[in-house]
């Protein structure tokens, strides 16, 4: 295989940001793509350094800290900012914030969930800025996130979360294959960011299926990087163990209204909340 997607780190600290960067420039002779961060990876990062609880301004002034911090170390990268959210947030409300952090960094994407109102807000935002949609974990919600987005003016990512579908015992790999088969052939406005990363396999697959992105824990990141970063041979097959395989649905087209579609999915559910729960515990 000779051609590498684009390398994010999945994380909350910007010391990893510069050293996964400065790796990759020496191998690959070109720096880290970009960077995701999450509610729950910040809420870590802050919860290791800042003693006892914090005020939600001085969180989300951290929050903006570090990214600038990252945005410092790889300025031609994107980075994703999440909205907070919780299952009773109106798209309005994620709209108001996705419209204040854009403006923290020049190379932000607005991370929306793939619910409801993550994606009514995200039909607006993807006309204002770049969005990429999380917690994905079915072919149906990556149609909607297709459909909701097709005038978008700015980039899209949609972002399947493998090693949580791998954690329950269904092969997480199968819904970014299954995502990019719908999507293939198609106009290829939005890119599929593999995310959720848990081991150098889940990378592999995700290069070998052409994963436009893949967005990697530091911990794995070095694990790859101390097997001098190994890529799928041609004939590479992905071992699926025991997980459950997710098979392709043909019946999901693409082409309707976004609004038909099933967004539910109880990890999406699950993702929101934990997400939500770990920022606000943070709080005084
Ligand atoms: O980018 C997605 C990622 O942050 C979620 O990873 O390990 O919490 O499932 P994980």
């Amino acid at each position: 295989m000779d051609k590498l997607p684009k390398i994010f780190i999945d994380g909350g600290e910007a010391e990893e940001t510069r050293a996964a960067s400065e790796a990759m420039m020496k191998h690959f002779g070109r720096p880290l793509d970009g960077q995701t961060t999450n509610p729950t990876l910040i809420a870590k990062n802050l919860a290791a350094r800042v003693k006892g609880k914090i005020s939600q301004e001085e969180a989300l002034e951290e929050y903006k800290r570090i990214v600038q911090e990252m945005s410092e170390i790889i300025p031609q990268g994107s980075i994703s900012i999440q909205v907070f959210a919780d299952r009773e947030t109106p798209a309005e409300e994620m709209l108001m914030q996705a419209r204040v952090r854009i403006k923290w960094i020049d190379n932000a994407s607005i991370k929306f969930p793939a619910t409801f109102e993550g994606l009514k807000a995200a039909e607006v935002a993807c006309n204002e800025m770049p969005v990429n949609i999380t917690l994905v974990f079915s072919q149906e919600q990556a149609a909607a996130v297709y459909e909701v987005s097709r005038k978008a003016k700015y980039p899209i990512f949609i972002s399947p979360f493998v090693g949580r579908m791998d954690d329950r015992g269904e092969n997480g790999m199968d819904v970014v294959k299954n995502i990019i088969k719908m999507y293939k052939n198609r106009d290829g406005h939005v890119d599929v960011l593999t995310a959720s990363v848990r081991n150098i396999e889940h990378i592999l697959y995700a290069i070998y299926l052409n994963s436009n992105i893949i967005t990697i824990p530091y911990n794995v990141f070095i694990l790859w990087a101390n097997n001098n970063f190994p890529q799928p041979e041609v004939n590479y097959v992905y071992q699926a163990g025991n997980l459950k395989e997710i098979p392709f649905q043909e019946k999901v087209l693409l082409g309707r209204n976004w609004l038909g579609y099933d967004l539910n999915h109880e990890l999406t559910e699950a993702g929101v909340k934990r997400f939500f729960d770990d920022w606000t515990r943070l709080f005084l």
